[in-house]
């Protein structure tokens, strides 16, 4: 019977999908663990984690699909026709399609299993050579094996988080008013002015065309020079300043070359940008994207979130969910040194006015100061960007960082310079051309208004909920100095 069996498939309602065979419809892992399939015929489609024999003639087969973090478990009896020769071999990682009957199940922890009726081997994982035994492997050497570890459980619980995350950003913007806006990914301005972008060419490297000495980029594809973005925050200023509220949402990069835990060359960043919006009402903004995101992923990724707090942070779920039971704190940067200056510790970096709070602060200010999320504004004018809007006291800007335990800066933002005058005397005090920028300084010309936003780094988000320790594990395939595979 098995031999004459023919693998074709129907498209059902919805995604679903009627094995033509046995008439089984295809469910996902996580639907056949609900106590109210017992009783239904289904299909199933994975990978097996494990698999048991027993003396009484049958094996259990665990298997995953992606769809939960746990398996699924299936009884493959051996009077199953490819029993000897398929199941009984059956390895780990090996592909494989199931049908039967759903029944209650004895276990503990499993609300149901599958009785097999078939079990068809698709592709089998070679047990000499495949890396992902039983054993547990460290986040390092994972790191290595970035095409296989989505199929660990630390892996799918992170890619069904990063997902969740990405879902709230937007139903969040989207119940706020905002529109999605796609900024450009290849661009000739620097929005930071931190000088980190990569150069994005054609000219060819061992030929160089030369004017007066200096590679002559009006031969380049652009006519110009042109990098990586750093950010669309520029040009979602202009959307804003038509459509009032839209926000991006797209990958940046930057070519710092810091080898820490909270760096990423290329890493994704959501930019909201808002018309007629003062610096508190973007810090007020901020605190509700956070909080949305918070209670989402802890409302939505139960099972998730429970592996994390058991595996990788005790009390995780508590010290975010204490976070949306009162509102942030905030503090200008002025009283923060204060603050740190009084603290007694011993930083590696002395921290003094005026110079950029480091990780070493950031984090002390969060974790043990306040002991949660701080949102610090009033930056020193002469360590932040040309675009922040100028104080009147003369030496801070009207920037906000968000920090929070764990991680430090998750977002960084400002109320931006709406005041043609100062603009300019600012771009020259930083060094910036004015012809470089001048779509930017129009929009100071033609009917300016005060506007704010700012930058949350998706994988800083990703890192601060699952407890994750370092970041080239919170994005499926890390870019940092001397690491691009895949
Ligand atoms: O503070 P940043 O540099 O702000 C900006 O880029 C502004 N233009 C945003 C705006 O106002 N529209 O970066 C914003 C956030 C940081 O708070 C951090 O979460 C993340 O981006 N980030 C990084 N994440 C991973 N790796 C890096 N190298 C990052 N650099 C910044
Ligand atoms: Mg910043």
């Amino acid at each position: 019977m098995y031999g004459r069996f023919r693998f074709r498939t129907l498209f059902g309602r919805k995604g679903t999908f009627m094995s033509q065979a046995d008439g089984a419809k295809w469910i996902s892992v996580a639907a056949a663990r609900d106590a109210a399939q017992v009783g239904a015929h289904v299909e199933i489609r994975g990978w097996v984690r494990t698999r048991r024999d027993s003396k009484g003639g049958f094996s259990f087969i665990e298997v995953n699909d992606g769809s939960a973090l746990a398996n699924l478990q299936i009884i493959a009896e051996a009077s199953l026709p490819n029993y000897d020769s398929d199941i009984a071999n059956l390895s780990v990682g090996s592909s494989i399609v199931a049908s039967g009957e759903l029944k209650a199940s004895q276990g503990a922890g499993q609300a149901t299993e599958l009785v097999a009726h078939s079990v068809r081997v698709i592709g089998v994982a070679d047990p000499a050579t495949y890396p992902l035994q039983k054993k547990r492997h460290s986040y390092e050497k994972l790191r290595e094996w970035a095409h296989l570890r989505p199929r660990t459980n630390s892996f799918g619980a992170l890619t069904r988080v990063r997902n969740q995350l990405s879902m709230s950003t937007h139903q969040f913007f989207q119940d706020e008013g905002f529109y999605y806006l796609n900024t450009p990914i290849i661009t000739a301005s620097d929005c930071e002015g931190a000088g980190q972008m990569f150069r994005v060419t054609t000219l060819p490297l061992d030929k160089l065309p030369l004017k007066d000495g200096k590679v002559d980029f009006s031969q380049d594809f652009f006519g110009k020079s042109a990098y990586l973005t750093v950010s669309g925050q520029l040009e979602g200023e202009i959307y804003a300043t038509a459509l009032g509220k839209v926000y991006t949402f797209g990958p940046t990069f930057r070519a710092e070359n810091s080898n820490t835990s909270r760096h990423l060359a290329e890493f994704w960043m959501i930019e909201p940008e808002a018309a007629f919006f003062e610096l508190a009402d973007n810090m007020a903004l901020a605190e509700r994207f956070i909080q949305r995101l918070l209670s989402d992923v802890l409302s939505k990724c139960q099972e998730d979130m429970a592996f994390f707090d058991e595996r990788v942070q005790p009390g995780l779920r508590d010290a975010l969910a204490a976070v949306l039971t009162k509102p942030f704190e905030h503090l200008t940067y002025t009283e923060a040194v204060e603050i740190l200056e009084k603290s007694g510790q011993k930083f590696e970096y002395p921290c003094s006015w005026g110079s950029d709070l480091q990780a070493e602060h950031e984090r002390y200010l969060t974790e043990q100061h306040v002991k949660g999320p701080l949102i610090l504004y009033n930056y020193p004018r002469s360590i932040k960007p040309f675009y922040m809007r100028c104080n009147e006291d003369g030496r801070t800007v009207r920037a906000m960082d968000v920090l929070v335990p764990g991680v430090g800066e998750i977002i960084g933002g400002s109320q931006r310079e709406e005041r043609l005058d100062v603009l300019l005397a600012r771009m020259a005090e930083t060094g910036l051309h004015e012809q470089d920028y001048w779509w930017y300084i129009d929009l100071r010309r033609f009917g300016t208004v005060p506007h704010s936003g700012f930058g949350l780094g998706l994988e800083r988000v990703v890192q601060w909920v699952t407890g994750m320790t370092n970041i080239r594990d919170c994005i499926p395939f890390p870019r940092t100095p001397g690491s691009a595979e895949f």
